[in-house]
């Protein structure tokens, strides 16, 4: 297709210095052993690969191929893991499964790509985590709940789409990384994708679900609480009530008779208006473990979500804290749930800022299935027009230590199911695709979508590790690339937060659309997210001893450590206390002139990145090239009125200069 469209998967980043002769003796001819529709797509990138490279196509052979393709080698222990190894005739690509067998094609062709040989392509490996999930946003008419990369590849005009290329080019992406999971509408399920679920949608359900089960992934559909209220006439959704539970088992097993392999339901419910348990004073476990019977039967999963907090607050009362909200509620129930539910958990206890604290929630349930969910899509990232690299910021929520269970208990070992060996474990996040010709918006946001899949596979690979691999596979094996790329992706995250909103505080976006500043947006109203900044401080005060007393969901010693102002880190500080201007971080500069100084360094390494970016021209494919330096003078012009309205909004409310004395617009 194009490099924009073809994302990691061009194959052709390094074509110039490949040993073509080489490469086209290895692919001479392929053979697979326990052949399905998985290993089928297997062979099909193989095929791919050659035609990117100019190669003839292999040929396939019932033995003695060069290449041979093994399915279900019981040799390979871990679920899904491979092993690529030298053979009687070339090479072996075998699986424990064909989903592990095409994740071990996937990851020799990326390395002869990028210019290893074979032999050095030799290696076993597997995907540490279970469930490997991508949650679409995706609305039936096609537009896309905090989407930035055009409308849905799934949905149009409320149909499905009928033709499914774009959708199994999205699964081979998927399944290039690991993902194992995807459900395909919004969580906010509203009137028309209520009726997903129903017969009518059924056969189209079942073709989507058959192009992803071919990639080795399991397909999942968000469900309205109320179904029974819209699509089944009776008067309530009330979870306890028999005709409720009889209707979602009828409806469960409608599913599944047309879409055997279905792996079951995602829901939001009882939260930002959706409706929920709460309304019949029942709670989160008797709404999820009602759907959990209906979907049992036949080996589906309830995935529920924690995001449920009260969005109708009053900023007077101090008490009420939205980050409170998700273990005040699910804690208490913690063992009530069923064994196929699965409570789906935000890395933070807000909502996706560019820092916040990590969910208290998060590894505190030993008795219950829990997944990490992540933002791919960037929201209040910049919107896929800022550079973002998300990795460090993900690593930095799966490296924390939740001290559950005493020290090194790290969130990601309540990801790969280690830290409480539960029934389910895994990870999630909301995706950043749409129809545009990058799938991203910009090019360099694919790198969030690739190494999110990468974290998935291993969360011990490192951020500078993820990135390299990204570059070469997507943008060039030079080494120049490489040394402009790895300093850039790997500060994004600093420079948005330095131009953003300072030290954890998060928000001070325009409301509703979360793009731009606007310090006093969400100030005054009903969503929880206040600031509480006045012409002597700023901060929410969420400790125990004066505030909100959020601290105390940690275990020790995070609660104390967040607790007291003199251990709290200052990344974090606003996060946690409400202090003067004037208060001495731990860096040594007081507040206001950190938050002054970040913003103009802000401002100056966008513009290092626009120089560093032109440098690249002749190097990379140009529609890459022209998009990112587009995307780069949008991200300037933003930062830029970022700097200066969060900037002219400090000095104005307290009235302390700039000690560099640099244009403040008063
Ligand atoms: C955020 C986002 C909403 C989304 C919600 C969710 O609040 O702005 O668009 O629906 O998260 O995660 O459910």
């Amino acid at each position: 297709m194009s490099a924009l469209y073809d994302c990691w998967l061009r194959y052709d980043t390094n074509a110039d210095s490949l040993n073509k002769e080489i490469l086209a003796e290895n692919l001479a001819s392929v053979s697979v052993e326990n052949g399905d529709k998985i290993t089928a797509s297997a062979v099909e990138e193989i095929e791919r690969f050659c035609k990117a490279l100019g190669l003839p196509a292999p040929q396939k052979v019932e033995s003695g191929a060069t290449l041979r393709l093994v399915a279900g080698l019981a040799a390979v222990e871990h679920k899904d893991g491979y092993v690529i190894e030298k053979s009687s005739h070339g090479f072996m690509v075998a699986g424990e499964s064909s989903t592990g067998l095409l994740y071990g094609v996937f990851n020799l062709l990326q390395g002869l790509s990028l210019g290893k040989t074979p032999e050095e392509c030799c290696k076993m490996d597997y995907p540490r985590n279970e469930i490997r999930m991508i949650n679409q946003w995706d609305n039936g008419d096609g537009d896309i709940e905090r989407g930035y990369a055009g409308r849905s590849i799934f949905f149009k005009d409320y149909k499905f789409m009928e033709d499914l290329s774009r959708i199994k080019d999205y699964a081979r992406i998927l399944a290039s990384v690991g993902i194992n999971a995807i459900s395909i509408n919004n969580v906010n399920v509203h009137f028309h994708e209520t009726k997903f679920i129903t017969p009518e949608y059924l056969p189209m359900v079942k073709r989507y679900n058959d192009v992803f089960n071919s990639y080795g992934i399991t397909m999942y559909m968000c469900v309205n609480f109320a179904a029974p209220i819209q699509l089944g006439g009776i008067d309530v959704s009330d979870p306890l009530d028999e005709r409720v539970r009889a209707w979602w088992k009828e409806a469960a097993k409608t599913i599944y008779e047309a879409v055997p392999n279905f792996g079951g339901f995602l829901v939001k419910a009882d939260s930002e208006g959706r409706p929920g348990p709460f309304t019949y004073g029942r709670n989160h476990a008797d709404g999820s473990n009602m759907l959990a019977e209906a979907v049992g039967p036949y080996g589906g999963l309830v995935i529920w979500r924690c995001f449920v907090y009260n969005c109708n607050q009053d900023w007077r009362d101090r008490k009420t804290d939205r980050a409170r909200a998700a273990y005040d509620h699910f804690m208490p129930l913690d063992g009530k749930f069923a064994d196929n539910v699965i409570l789906q958990i935000k890395n933070g206890p807000m909502d996706f800022q560019i820092r916040e604290a990590v969910s208290p929630l998060l590894g505190a349930m030993p008795n219950t299935n829990q997944i990490l969910e992540f933002e791919v899509t960037q929201e209040y990232t910049g919107q896929q027009r800022h550079l973002c690299y998300l990795i460090p910021l993900w690593k930095e929520v799966l490296d924390f230590d939740t001290y559950a269970k005493g020290e090194g208990s790290y969130v990601k070992k309540m990801c790969d199911g280690s830290l409480h060996s539960p029934k389910h474990a895994g990870l999630a996040a909301v995706s950043n695709i749409g129809d545009d010709e990058c799938w991203t918006g910009s090019p360099l946001a694919q790198a969030n979508l690739y190494g999110y899949g990468r974290l998935c596979w291993n969360a011990d690979l490192t951020a500078e590790e993820i990135a390299k691999e990204w570059v070469g596979l997507t943008l060039s094996t030079n080494k120049a690339v490489l040394d402009v790329m790895l300093p850039m992706m790997m500060t994004s995250r600093r420079t948005y937060e330095n131009y953003t909103s300072p030290l954890g505080v998060g928000w001070m976006v325009t409301p509703s659309v979360h793009y731009g500043p606007s310090v006093d947006g969400y100030e005054y109203d009903r969503w929880g997210t206040y600031h509480f900044a006045d012409w002597k401080g700023i901060g929410v005060d969420r400790t125990v001893a004066t505030g909100t007393g959020y601290t105390s969901q940690y275990a020790e010693p995070n609660a104390s450590t967040y607790e007291n102002l003199d251990t709290c880190p200052d990344d974090l500080l606003l996060f946690f206390h409400h202090v003067d201007y004037t208060y001495k971080l731990k860096s040594g500069k007081t507040l206001i002139q950190h938050i002054y100084d970040t913003h103009f360094e802000g401002v100056e390494t966008v513009k290092g990145y626009i120089r560093d970016w032109a440098t690249l021209e002749n190097m990379i494919q140009p529609d890459i090239f022209a998009l990112v330096k587009e995307r780069l003078g949008i991200q300037l012009e933003n930062a830029r009125e970022w700097r200066d309205i969060v900037n002219t909004y400090f000095y104005r409310h307290t009235g302390i200069p700039d000690a560099n004395g640099r244009k403040i617009y008063p």
